[in-house]
């Protein structure tokens, strides 16, 4: 298992719709533990695999807290099934945009269809902190993130001060 290096805005693979899983092998066992090892390290409750880069429909949530046991979750392929009319709203943050928290309105409670990770079809209804999580790591699956629900003057600000702390990083290397 290796700890990954988590993609920050404005990476433009963020952006990408990312494709459905097919195989059920080795290799995307390995790919499920270096996403939860890197979730854990970070530390966060949700990763999507394309903010470690693989561009794969796939996501792991933990919603333990720090004295229970670890939880994980793992959802291939999942898809939005039915939402809500009710919403609820969540201060979110991303591993992709460290230190950074914004309200977030979604519906509030949903159903999702999803393969484990074997390739077992599956269904869940989530409410609370998981419906909101599964809809903030599923966006990510479509290149969508959560700061595309804020307004556009805080998105705005946002990735301007990440795009800045980007170059003056690039400045630094090539100093180096
Ligand atoms: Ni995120």
């Amino acid at each position: 298992m290796t700890i990954q290096t988590i993609l920050k805005i404005p990476d433009p693979r963020l952006k990408l719709v990312s494709e459905p899983v097919t195989k059920f092998d080795g290799k995307l066992q390995t790919l499920v533990q270096d996403m939860l090892e890197t979730m854990y390290d970070a530390p966060g409750i949700g990763l999507a695999a394309i903010q470690i880069g693989v561009a794969k429909r796939l996501l792991v949530i933990d919603l333990a807290k720090e004295e229970e046991p670890k939880a994980p979750m793992v959802f291939v392929n999942p898809d939005i099934i039915s939402v809500s009319d009710e919403l609820s709203i969540y201060e979110e943050g991303c591993l992709s945009i460290p230190d950074y928290y914004e309200s977030v309105e979604r519906p509030a409670r949903i159903k999702i269809r999803y393969q484990d990770e074997t390739g077992e079809n599956r269904e869940i209804e989530a409410d609370g902190l998981l419906a909101t999580c599964l809809q903030h790591e599923i966006d990510h699956l479509n290149g969508v993130m959560f700061i595309d629900h804020i307004s556009k003057l805080k998105r705005t600000r946002v990735i301007t001060k990440f795009t800045k702390a980007a170059k003056s990083l690039k400045d630094v290397k090539r100093g180096e």
